[in-house]
């Protein structure tokens, strides 16, 4: 026998590089190169998906040619094909068929790339993944009617009010804010994704009303005079928020208020209860002077005028 002690450790060597790399393969088929076969071999069964798909913002990863073949194309979302085209189709043998797929695992798939633009940690915990409402509720990769964002329906608040009819109501109010005119838009409050607990109107649920910059209620980005920092602060503004005087969506009373009446407004708080404020005996009582019987007192701000927070009156008069 000649066999030398070198070639005894390369011979080994070579033998445990092969167990190794069958290892590898096995645990992780999707690693194969060669079972993904690119988009162009999918068009030849699915020409109207492929039609379309060039409109698409996912071609993008087709178009620079310099993704790996996992980020792909098709088979970026669907799982390489091999299999799937060597069976001639079927459901049964396409790694990924969404119709088949559960919420959770949408949610997965889609955040395998999206989780820079949509928060992992706010859309898990979001008042819609909670009832199964996912990405593919929304969004339409195929065939999306939108000009941007691949909604399911063209315009955003025909999406929500599938779901929230009553919503559509409160925006047909006399008093309201103009997204059903297409002024604005439910994201302009709101993101559907799921947002940070609010920092304002403590512990209350945060129904998914988006933080403006400095984490503040999102109503200050357009109505910035109501913003401060005010020398004097109406604490229900600062702590409490906009929506315990207003009706964010829309209201019968003029100024989106709560209350058909300012002044009940302003006695549900300003009734001698309470323990909190800078005097520790919660906001104050209209003084004797308030003669509440007097029509005159019963509109509170046409005196107290700059109830959201004034620079020169403690009492906010001016
Ligand atoms: C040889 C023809 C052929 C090729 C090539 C082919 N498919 Fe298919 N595919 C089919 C057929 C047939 C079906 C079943 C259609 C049905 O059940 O209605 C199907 C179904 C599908 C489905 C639907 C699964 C579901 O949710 O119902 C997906 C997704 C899919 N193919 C993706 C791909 C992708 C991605 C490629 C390229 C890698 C590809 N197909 C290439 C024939 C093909
Ligand atoms: C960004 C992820 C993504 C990419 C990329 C993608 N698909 Fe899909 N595909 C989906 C989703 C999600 C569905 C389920 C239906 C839906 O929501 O539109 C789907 C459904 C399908 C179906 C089922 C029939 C239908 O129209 O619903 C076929 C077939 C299909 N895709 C083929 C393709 C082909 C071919 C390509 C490449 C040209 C491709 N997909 C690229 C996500 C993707
Ligand atoms: C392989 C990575 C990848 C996967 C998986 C993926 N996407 Fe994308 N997605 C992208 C890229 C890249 C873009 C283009 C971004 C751009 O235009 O800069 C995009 C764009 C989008 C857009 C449009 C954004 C815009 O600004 O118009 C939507 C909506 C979207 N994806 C939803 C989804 C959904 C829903 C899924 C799951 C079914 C999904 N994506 C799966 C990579 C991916
Ligand atoms: C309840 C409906 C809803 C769900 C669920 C949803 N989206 Fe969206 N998504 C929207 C709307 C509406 C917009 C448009 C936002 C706008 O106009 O500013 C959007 C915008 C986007 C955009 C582009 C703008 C951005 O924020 O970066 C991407 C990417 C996106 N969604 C991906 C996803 C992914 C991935 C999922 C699942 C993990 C998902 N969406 C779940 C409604 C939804
Ligand atoms: C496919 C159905 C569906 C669609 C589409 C949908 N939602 Fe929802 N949404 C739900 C469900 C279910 C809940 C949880 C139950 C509830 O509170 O109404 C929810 C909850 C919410 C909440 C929190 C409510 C609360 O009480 O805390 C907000 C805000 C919301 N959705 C806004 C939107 C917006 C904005 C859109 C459009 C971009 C949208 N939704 C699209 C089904 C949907
Ligand atoms: C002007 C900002 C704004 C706009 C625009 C807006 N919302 Fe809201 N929405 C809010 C605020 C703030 C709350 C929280 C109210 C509270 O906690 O009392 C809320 C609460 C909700 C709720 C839960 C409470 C309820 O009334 O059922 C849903 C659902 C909802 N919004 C859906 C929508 C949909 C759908 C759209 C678009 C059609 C939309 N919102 C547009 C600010 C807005
Ligand atoms: C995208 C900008 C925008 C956002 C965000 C916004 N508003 Fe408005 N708001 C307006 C505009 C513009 C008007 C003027 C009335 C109209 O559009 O018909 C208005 C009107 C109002 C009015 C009635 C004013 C009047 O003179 O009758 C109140 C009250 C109000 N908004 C409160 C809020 C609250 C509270 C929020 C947050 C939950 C909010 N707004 C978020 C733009 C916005
Ligand atoms: C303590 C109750 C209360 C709170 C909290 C409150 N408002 Fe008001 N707001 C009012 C009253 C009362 C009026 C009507 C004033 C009048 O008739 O002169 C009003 C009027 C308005 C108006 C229309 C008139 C104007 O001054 O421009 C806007 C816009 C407005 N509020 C936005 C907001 C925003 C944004 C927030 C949250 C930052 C907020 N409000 C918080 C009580 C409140
Ligand atoms: C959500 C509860 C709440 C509502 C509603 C409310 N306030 Fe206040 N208000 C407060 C609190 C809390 C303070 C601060 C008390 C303190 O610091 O001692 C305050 C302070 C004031 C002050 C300054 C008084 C002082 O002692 O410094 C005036 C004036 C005032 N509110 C008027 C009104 C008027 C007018 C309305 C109705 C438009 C109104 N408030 C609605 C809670 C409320
Ligand atoms: C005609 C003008 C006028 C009207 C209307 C008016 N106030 Fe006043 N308010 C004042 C004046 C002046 C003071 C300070 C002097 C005083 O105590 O009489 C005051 C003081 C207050 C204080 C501070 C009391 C304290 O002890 O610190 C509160 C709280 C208050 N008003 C709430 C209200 C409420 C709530 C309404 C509506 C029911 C209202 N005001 C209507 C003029 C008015």
């Amino acid at each position: 026998m000649r066999y030398s002690w070198g070639m005894l450790v390369g011979s080994v060597r070579a033998a445990l590089g092969l167990f190794f790399l069958g290892l590898f393969f096995l645990a992780s088929p999707a690693l194969l190169a060669a079972d993904y076969v690119g988009s162009n071999v999918c068009r030849t069964c699915h020409p109207n998906v492929f039609a379309t798909f060039s409109r698409n913002p996912h071609y993008k990863s087709i178009a620079s040619g310099k993704e790996k073949p996992e980020n792909t194309g098709c088979e970026s979302c669907h799982g390489p094909g091999q299999d799937h085209v060597n069976a001639g189709g079927g459901k049964a043998t396409i790694p990924v068929a969404f119709s088949g797929l559960a919420p959770e695992k949408v949610l997965d798939a889609c955040l395998r790339c999206h989780s820079q633009t949509v928060s992992r940690a706010n859309i898990r915990r979001s008042e819609h993944t909670q009832r199964d409402i996912v990405c593919t509720n929304c969004h339409s990769i195929h065939s999306s009617p939108a000009p941007k964002f691949l909604l399911a329906k063209q315009q955003q608040r025909e999406l929500c009010y599938e779901c929230h009819a009553s919503v559509r109501a409160q925006f047909s109010m006399p008093f309201k804010h103009r997204v059903n005119e297409g002024f604005m838009q439910c994201t302009d409050c709101h993101n559907p994704h799921g947002a940070f607990a609010a920092t304002w109107n403590m512990a209350a649920r945060p129904r998914m009303v988006d933080q403006a910059v400095g984490n503040e209620e999102p109503c200050l980005k357009c109505h910035i005079d109501k913003r401060g920092p005010f020398v004097y602060e109406h604490a229900a503004v600062r702590v409490d928020g906009c929506e315990t005087c207003h009706n964010p969506h829309g209201s019968t009373n003029a100024r989106l208020l709560k209350r058909p009446v300012t002044f009940t407004l302003c006695l549900e708080c300003h009734n001698g209860l309470g323990n909190f404020g800078r005097r520790l005996d919660g906001p104050q009582n209209p003084s004797a002077s308030h003669n509440l019987a007097d029509p005159r007192y019963q509109n509170c701000t046409t005196c107290h005028v700059r109830i959201h927070g004034s620079n020169g009156s403690q009492l906010f008069f001016r």
